[in-house]
């Protein structure tokens, strides 16, 4: 009986060792250790052995199962490691690789890709970009832009006002002081952002988008405001455009202007532009020098209106887009609908 011990502990020595994988291994554990194997059979067999024979046997095939146990977690051990080590290394997934069919990458929304467009330009005259505050307060949204006090845009039919001081911003000109606040002169900077007015049909969101400019440097001119509109205009309504500048009224700025572009269309005889109604010109954008008393109220952050000057711009971001890309209608581009957003970018 102990020879034969000794015969199935070398084999299944053996066999544990070569086991090639985890599965196999239990497979093994099973054949010589589990409930029907020959081993534990011949421990629950001691009680029938001659009394002599009991004590060498049991204690033989003790150890024979103790050690086989021993083996066969070491060998699990190292086979569950090396198994782990193997799937590592063939379940990467190269996320570089397209996909299987490749996806479209699609683009950026008309909208977005206008504004960068329009940054782009005027990165490229100098200017820097910032960015503010869509919850304003009524301070910067009218009353340090030099709105009267009784001046109409300020009416809860025109504004949505938060709290009692705080609107949405009508406008993204309350960064004008907001920026001169923050720093002080020479300033070239462009703010594009989200603007808001009760305002809603054909033409009008009550959300749309604007970009401000606004330069403040010693001896700026109206003449820079318009060379600055000019080559805006060229860079993106084409080289051959000319700008135009009509008076016109704003409270933050003096003189006050709006700008017009002339007609970048195909004009045919007999035919009435459907952009510029035949008039050759289009406006694009409202203008002016900074009021004196707009920089009464950064004075203390360096504006002294005796020393310096200033331009401000602003304009849709919609009215370019849709100018540019003979858009009909505003809400187009806010009805996400792929048929019209996929015919850009
Ligand atoms: N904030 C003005 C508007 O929304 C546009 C403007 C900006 C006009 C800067 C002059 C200077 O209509």
């Amino acid at each position: 009986m102990i020879d034969r011990i000794a015969e199935l502990r070398s084999e299944a020595e053996a066999a544990i060792a070569g086991a090639p994988g985890s599965a196999e291994l239990e497979e093994l554990r099973v054949r010589y250790l589990g409930r029907k194997a020959e081993l534990p059979n011949v421990l629950r067999g001691i009680a029938q052995l001659p009394p002599q024979e009991r004590g060498p046997t049991g204690k033989a095939a003790n150890q024979a199962r103790q050690a086989l146990e021993a083996l066969i977690a070491q060998r699990a051990e190292q086979l569950q490691a090396g198994e782990l080590e193997e799937r590592l290394r063939t379940d990467t997934v190269d996320v570089t690789l397209p996909g299987a069919p490749p996806q479209p990458v699609g683009r950026h929304h008309l909208l977005t890709a206008t504004r960068r467009e329009i940054e782009d330009i005027f990165l490229g005259l100098g200017f820097r970009i910032a960015e503010g505050p869509e919850v304003e307060t009524v301070y910067y949204n009218f009353d340090a832009l030099n709105h009267s006090p009784t001046h109409p845009s300020r009416d809860r039919l025109d504004t949505f006002y938060v709290g009692d001081d705080t609107v949405l911003r009508t406008h993204t000109s309350p960064m004008q002081p907001r920026a001169m606040e923050a720093e002080p002169p020479p300033l070239y900077i462009i703010i594009p952002g989200r603007v808001y007015r009760r305002d809603s049909d054909a033409t009008h969101t009550p959300q749309f988008h604007q970009i401000e400019g606004l330069a403040v440097d010693e001896d700026i001119t109206l003449a820079d405001l318009k060379g600055t509109l000019l080559a805006f205009a060229r860079a993106i309504f084409g080289p051959d455009r000319e700008v135009r500048l009509r008076p016109h009224f704003f409270p933050f700025t003096e003189p006050s202007v709006e700008v017009d572009v002339s007609c970048f269309m195909e004009h045919v005889a007999g035919r009435r532009c459907r952009v510029c109604k035949d008039s050759n010109w289009v406006e694009i954008l409202g203008a002016g020098m900074v009021d004196p008393n707009v920089f009464g109220y950064v004075r203390e952050h360096g504006y002294d209106a005796e020393r310096i000057q200033g331009f401000a711009f602003g304009m849709g971001i919609e009215r370019i887009a849709m100018l540019k890309h003979e858009v009909p209608d505003l809400r187009l581009l806010y009805d996400n609908d792929v048929r019209f957003l996929e015919q850009f970018g």
